[in-house]
């Protein structure tokens, strides 16, 4: 950027939202109202009010596709269409997925029968409804600076108000040697969101990285 400042008002971040619909490797369809999303062997639909499988969701599948999941007990924070904890799920982990959105609840459990793996998937306001603790806990959150009302990727002002909250009650749900994968944008901040890990005792790493236009998406990798 040429010293220009940009203000990133709601109409950028439609055109950023685009953007990374077009640049996705993964495949998509309309059909009868319904956005149909293809990943590998994986085929899901997507309810307008639900959040469509983007960039961001495909850099955190393909950390998840690398790790050793058989066994592993999981936890998938906001899982939206559920395409996340059906990688997971496909990767033999005992997955559960918890949404705010009870239609992105709806969406996560139709779309684990359509691609015949099972997981538990519930309504929580983060880990409001979670009772139990886990040895991986993923969450594509909600990360940029917008005052909007859509819960689906407005972190408010900062960008970094869920994230906060997740990263002070996650602890509480990690068995030991557990670890977390989060995903955040650089207009997210980088160094603010791990400061937020460090001052809560984690050691953290970056486990991926992505430019796609507006912005760096990161994997942030958190172990207590
Ligand atoms: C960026 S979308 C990610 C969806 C999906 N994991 C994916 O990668 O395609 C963020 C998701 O977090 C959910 N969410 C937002 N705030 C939440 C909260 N406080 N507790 C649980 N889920 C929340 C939204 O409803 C949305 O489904």
């Amino acid at each position: 950027m040429t010293g220009k400042k940009v203000t990133w008002g709601v109409e950028n971040y439609k055109m950023a939202i685009e953007n990374r619909l077009t640049h996705s490797s993964a495949s998509m369809m309309w059909s009868k109202g319904i956005m149909r999303f293809y990943h590998n062997e994986l085929a899901l639909n997507v309810p307008e009010s639900v959040y469509f499988p983007r960039e961001d969701s495909l850099l955190l599948a393909g950390v998840l596709e690398k790790e050793k999941l058989q066994s592993k007990k999981v936890l998938e924070v906001g899982c939206g269409s559920g395409f996340l904890s059906i990688v997971m799920a496909s990767g033999k982990a005992i997955v559960t997925a918890v949404d705010a959105s009870k239609d992105a609840v709806e969406a996560t459990k139709l779309n684990a029968k359509k691609n015949d793996v099972s997981l538990a998937c519930f309504a929580s306001n983060l880990f409001s409804a979670v009772t139990s603790k886990f040895d991986l806990i993923v969450f594509n959150p909600p990360y940029l600076p917008d005052d909007s009302d859509d819960k689906t990727y407005s972190g408010g002002k900062s960008g970094r108000e869920v994230i906060e909250k997740f990263i002070k009650q996650a602890k509480n749900h990690l068995n030991k040697n557990g670890k977390i994968l989060l995903l955040i944008s650089s207009l997210t901040g980088e160094q603010d969101v791990l400061s937020l890990f460090h001052t809560c005792s984690f050691k953290t790493k970056i486990a991926a990285r992505e430019k796609i236009p507006w912005e760096e998406l990161l994997v942030i990798e958190a172990i207590v």
